[in-house]
């Protein structure tokens, strides 16, 4: 279910789209729901702003149900009918509960299966019940049995019902020939005028068929975010849920609390990461790497043994083995820079190559450019690629040294073992093993400062 709106997070965006832990919402539970079930077999019930929730998960393969006004959860099983009723049994999840595990879902499943239930009802009892519905119990013998007698929002609970610390996960197994033979039992009758689908514990009761309680395991899983700070809190827990699984896995991670590690990022063994890192997207650290404090990373893949100092920012970007860079790098989008480079303090790189054991250490701009082996790069060196419409290539062949300060006019090529002097600017391409120079010539003034400091001197005395 994820067509409502999401009054209370008090967002132009659909709720099923904020994001923790680096990804909305709704593409949490839809992972959860395809390792249980084919993405075919999953229906996501789309409404408020239906096309934009669409366009975010359809590359997923889940269909889609839509609910166009949003009357309420009962409401939302009640327009999938069609398509619902041709199964036998269906799981319901919430959109807006992403800490779902399928191995979760899977017992609910089998356990609901095995009962024969009309309804299974996955419960917990989380610290804070606040706004959730209490889930109440059938006695049997006086005792709390594991049949459940109603669901009761927190809106209309007696102060009896209240102190129920059992609540609705939102999470059920449904038997859909008892759910559609009885749906249209709900009613409005409360004090929001919508349909509640957890009316359908009482409602099922009634017509004799048993509803059950299925605790889960960890309460946390099913927490979910109606307000901005709750949303805070499940992203808090997702990133402590996937340091904790890193560090399992043989990775060093120093104040884990400090560092944000988005749930798609992987580390290998032995990687060491320092405080205050994020590591975002779709990011791959080899082993044996050392990620030192304040860096970002997204999208990257970081090869074996590389040093990340201080201060990076790298995007999109394929990083060789032992490679260093940092302190504070910059990677824009699309480079690949070979095993054993270097990148050095207020580098900036955009799709650019740089080849194996190349060193570009302190200064410099390189983009759209394509940098052999060995090359040196001297401090200050920026490729020009950029003539206010078109962007163009600069080549720089191995072994080549570019000295300090040089300006590379793009398109430019320079050849193997070529030597540019520093400061020059570099217009035309230069052949291999070449010295190419372009600059002012120097000249000397013998005694020039001094004359000039003696005149000065003179003029101030008189002036007195
Ligand atoms: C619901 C349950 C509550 C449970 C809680 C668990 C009801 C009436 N109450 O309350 O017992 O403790 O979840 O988190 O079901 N949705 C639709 N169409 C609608 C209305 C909602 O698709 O017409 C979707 C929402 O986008 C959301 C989910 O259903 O993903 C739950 O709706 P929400 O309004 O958040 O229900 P709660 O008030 O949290
Ligand atoms: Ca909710």
């Amino acid at each position: 279910m994820a067509a409502g709106k999401g009054t209370r997070l008090k967002s132009r965006h659909p709720k099923v789209l904020h994001r923790a832990g680096g990804k909305s919402l709704l593409e949490h539970v839809i992972a959860a729901s395809t390792k249980v079930v084919a993405a075919e077999d999953v229906y996501v019930i789309v409404g408020h702003e239906a096309e934009r929730v669409q366009d975010a998960v359809s590359a997923t393969g889940v269909r889609f149900v839509v609910q166009r006004e949003q009357r309420g959860t009962g409401h939302a099983i009640m327009v999938g009918r069609d398509q619902f009723s041709a199964y036998d049994h269906l799981l319901v999840l919430s959109g807006d509960a992403p800490l779902i595990q399928s191995q979760t879902i899977e017992k609910l499943r089998d356990y609901h299966l095995q009962h024969h239930a009309g309804m299974t009802i996955l419960t917990a009892e989380p610290v804070d019940p606040t706004g959730y519905g209490r889930v109440i119990r059938r006695k049997k013998g006086g005792k709390a049995s594991d049949e459940v007698a109603a669901i009761v929002e927190h809106k209309v609970a007696t102060a009896a019902q209240l102190k129920v610390r059992e609540i609705n996960s939102g999470i059920y197994a449904f038997d859909a020939k008892l759910l559609f033979g009885h749906i249209n039992e709900i009613s409005t009758n409360n004090p929001q005028g919508e349909y509640y689908l957890t009316d359908m514990a009482s409602i099922l009761v009634k017509a004799g068929a048993p509803v059950f309680a299925f605790p889960a395991d960890d309460a946390h899983e099913v927490l979910g975010a109606n307000t901005r700070a709750e949303l805070a809190d499940l992203d808090a827990f997702i990133r402590r849920r996937k340091a904790a699984d890193l560090m399992a896995n043989g990775v060093t991670i120093y104040f884990p609390e400090t560092c944000v590690i988005d749930t798609d990022v992987t580390v290998g063994p032995d990687t060491v990461i320092d405080p205050f890192v994020q590591l975002i997207g779709d990011t791959r650290i080899g082993s044996e790497t050392h990620i030192h404090s304040f860096n970002v990373i997204r999208n990257c893949v970081i090869g074996d043994n590389v040093l990340v100092q201080s201060g990076c920012v790298l995007e999109d970007s394929i990083v060789g083995a032992k490679v260093s860079l940092g302190p504070f790098s910059h990677l824009r989008p699309g480079n690949e820079i070979a095993e054993g480079a270097h990148i050095g303090n207020f580098v900036e790189l955009k799709k650019t190559k740089l080849g194996k054991g190349s060193k570009a250490n302190h200064l410099t701009y390189l983009g759209d450019s394509a940098i052999g082996e060995r090359v040196n790069i001297g401090a200050g060196t920026i490729t020009c690629n950029y003539d206010g419409f078109s962007k163009y290539p600069t080549v720089i062949g191995d072994g080549a040294f570019i000295g300090s300060d040089a300006t590379l006019v793009a398109p430019v090529r320079v050849g193997k073992g070529a030597y540019i002097g520093a400061a020059s600017c570099v217009t035309e391409d230069v052949p291999d093993d070449a010295l190419a120079v372009g600059r002012g010539r120097q000249v000397n003034k013998e005694g020039w400062a001094r004359e000039k400091r003696d005149k000065l001197a003179a003029a101030k005395k008189t002036q007195g």
